[in-house]
């Protein structure tokens, strides 16, 4: 019986996979956990549906693999459908086989890993089904904050197959062979009549660059099952533990002089702020999470002196920066995953201000920009913040400003703090002496006051007086200076009042 669960829906089905460029559920398993770690649970159950046929196909295991193994030695759940059984339909069955592995790494303390390829609910259970979708999405909700939660999509993904990885933490794909969406494209003509293919609607890029329902996108299932392992290397494995630590080869407070040039003179041309993120991580090391969605926020993963940290960063290469709807959600999320599992938030400051314009007004930029105010706020773990450049108007409030409980904020002596640049400011604060002045005398008159404002704001001292920034430092010496605040607050201790939970601006 233990062959007939390992040959899942048959030879012919899983080369039809393999020709697919997709690997089995077993296989993927195989390449996902330390080599022999790999520990089945429940393969011989089998669904109990007698309609349509069904009672003549009771395959053992009903196409899920569940059990638990190490990654980096560290145990881990996982499951993985196998669409060769039934289309890795879900069964009443096999919802029950997650929700027992589910149970098991919350006892643990230990992670989940999906591995998602599935026609959704099995239509022939009917409600039977639906009920176990249900099971498992109350315990993805339970879970969450709890153990970390990864899905991969690494093949179809439609119907009630989303939700669960939707509650998740962190979505890969794997490039050409994976897709989700809640109705397929056969629905949507009927119901829009927009035709659009299956890969258009919801392939790997679509929700990656799109919709931002994805993180990752891998090359292939290799690629991606490498990758959450990569992943899971930063986490701690459940929320009361810290981050694993590593040993670093690098100096801690070795200086990086090409940080001191980084930042062009001219403060309306762009740099890029990888390669300040790059310059002071661990071996430049950062895993990027959320890569090709929000361009204008740079969200991952990095170390400094062997300890996982989250990087927030503003990219002034892409839309100079500015925080608009996609960015302060993509912020958001990220800031709430770092803080839910104990990891430090270190946010590199360029930022211009939020996104004016009708489009991002109607769209919600109101209650959209406040999650990210209200993620960063509510955050206990240690925070750092360093501005590079500008830090203007309510941005510069949102971005780990200390008035939020920001532990240690540095500024680059370049910075600027003020409620708008000075451009925009003296349009403002001079519109009726400048509508009064000869037009041949405004542009001088406009000129002068640009530089006043520019020589009072355009430097961090006015903040660094009131001790909003507690030091100005050299770019080159950023790295040290950020490794010496992450000592002072390795023990750190805060907490947020107690209440049954707050009420993010969703
Ligand atoms: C039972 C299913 C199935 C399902 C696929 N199969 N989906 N069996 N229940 N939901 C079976 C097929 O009959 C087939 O069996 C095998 O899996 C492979 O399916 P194909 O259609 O041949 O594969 P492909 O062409 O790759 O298309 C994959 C697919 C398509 C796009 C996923 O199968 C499909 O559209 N399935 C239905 C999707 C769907 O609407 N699901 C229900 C959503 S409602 P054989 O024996 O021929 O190999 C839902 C509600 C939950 O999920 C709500 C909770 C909030």
């Amino acid at each position: 019986m233990s062959a007939e669960a390992e040959a899942g829906g048959g030879a012919e089905r899983r080369e039809r996979e393999h020709r697919a460029g997709k690997l089995t559920a077993r296989e993927r398993i195989e390449l996902l956990l330390d080599e022999n770690t790999f520990e089945e649970l429940d393969k011989f159950v089998r669904h109990r549906c007698t309609d349509f046929g069904m009672a003549e196909q009771r395959p053992p295991g009903d196409g899920f693999v569940t059990g638990f193994g190490r990654i980096h030695g560290r145990l881990t759940y996982v499951f993985a459908q196998d669409f060769t059984v039934f289309g890795g339909s879900l069964s009443e069955t096999n919802a029950q086989k997650i929700c027992k592995i589910m149970d098991l790494a919350m006892r643990a303390g230990a992670p989940v890993v999906g591995l998602n390829d599935s026609g959704g609910a099995r239509i022939q259970e009917g409600v039977a089904s639906l009920a176990g979708y249900a099971d498992i999405f109350l315990r993805n909700t339970l879970a969450s904050g709890v153990i970390p939660q990864i899905s991969a999509i690494m093949g179809a993904c439609a119907g009630g197959a989303v939700y669960s990885p939707a509650i998740t933490d962190f979505i890969f794909m794997t490039r050409d062979t994976s897709y989700m969406f809640v109705t397929g494209p056969d629905v949507i003509k009927t119901v829009t009549h927009e035709e659009v293919t299956k890969q258009e609607l919801g392939g790997a890029m679509t929700h990656n660059e799109k919709s931002g329902v994805a993180h990752f996108v891998s090359r292939d299932d290799a690629d991606c099952l490498a990758m959450i392992r990569e992943l899971l290397s930063f986490l701690p494995s459940n929320n009361l533990e810290d981050p694993p630590r590593r040993p670093c080869a690098q100096v801690p407070d070795c200086r990086n002089e090409a940080l001191n040039t980084v930042v062009p003179d001219d403060p309306q041309k762009p740099y890029d702020i990888k390669d300040v993120v790059h310059g002071v991580v661990d071996d430049g090391y950062f895993f990027e999470v959320h890569e090709h969605f929000a361009k204008n926020l740079v969200v991952g993963f990095a170390r400094l002196d062997g300890r996982p940290v989250g990087i927030v960063a503003n990219q002034p290469a892409f839309l100079a920066g500015v925080l608009d709807i996609n960015a302060s959600v993509k912020g958001a999320r990220f800031v709430r995953f770092c803080d839910a599992f104990n990891i430090p938030l270190i946010t590199f400051e360029d930022v211009p201000g939020f996104l004016p314009g009708t489009q991002q007004e109607f769209g919600g930029i109101i209650k959209h920009g406040a999650k990210l105010l209200f993620a960063f706020a509510e955050a206990t773990v240690p925070k750092i913040t360093v501005i590079t450049r500008k830090a203007y108007g309510g941005a510069y409030c949102v971005m780990a400003s200390k008035h939020i409980r920001t532990d240690a904020n540095f500024a680059w002596p370049g910075a600027e703090i003020a409620v708008m640049g000075p451009e925009g400011a003296v349009n403002i604060v001079y519109k009726r002496e400048l509508d009064k002045t000869p037009e041949e005398e405004r542009a001088a008159l406009r000129e002068e006051k640009i530089a006043e404002f520019r020589a009072r704001f355009a430097n961090p001292f006015v903040a660094a007086e009131r001790g909003y920034i507690d030091a100005v430092i050299e770019p080159a010496e950023t790295r040290g200076k950020l490794i010496t605040a992450l000592r002072a607050l390795e023990n750190k201790r805060d907490s947020n009042p107690r209440k049954k939970h707050g009420n993010i601006p969703l």
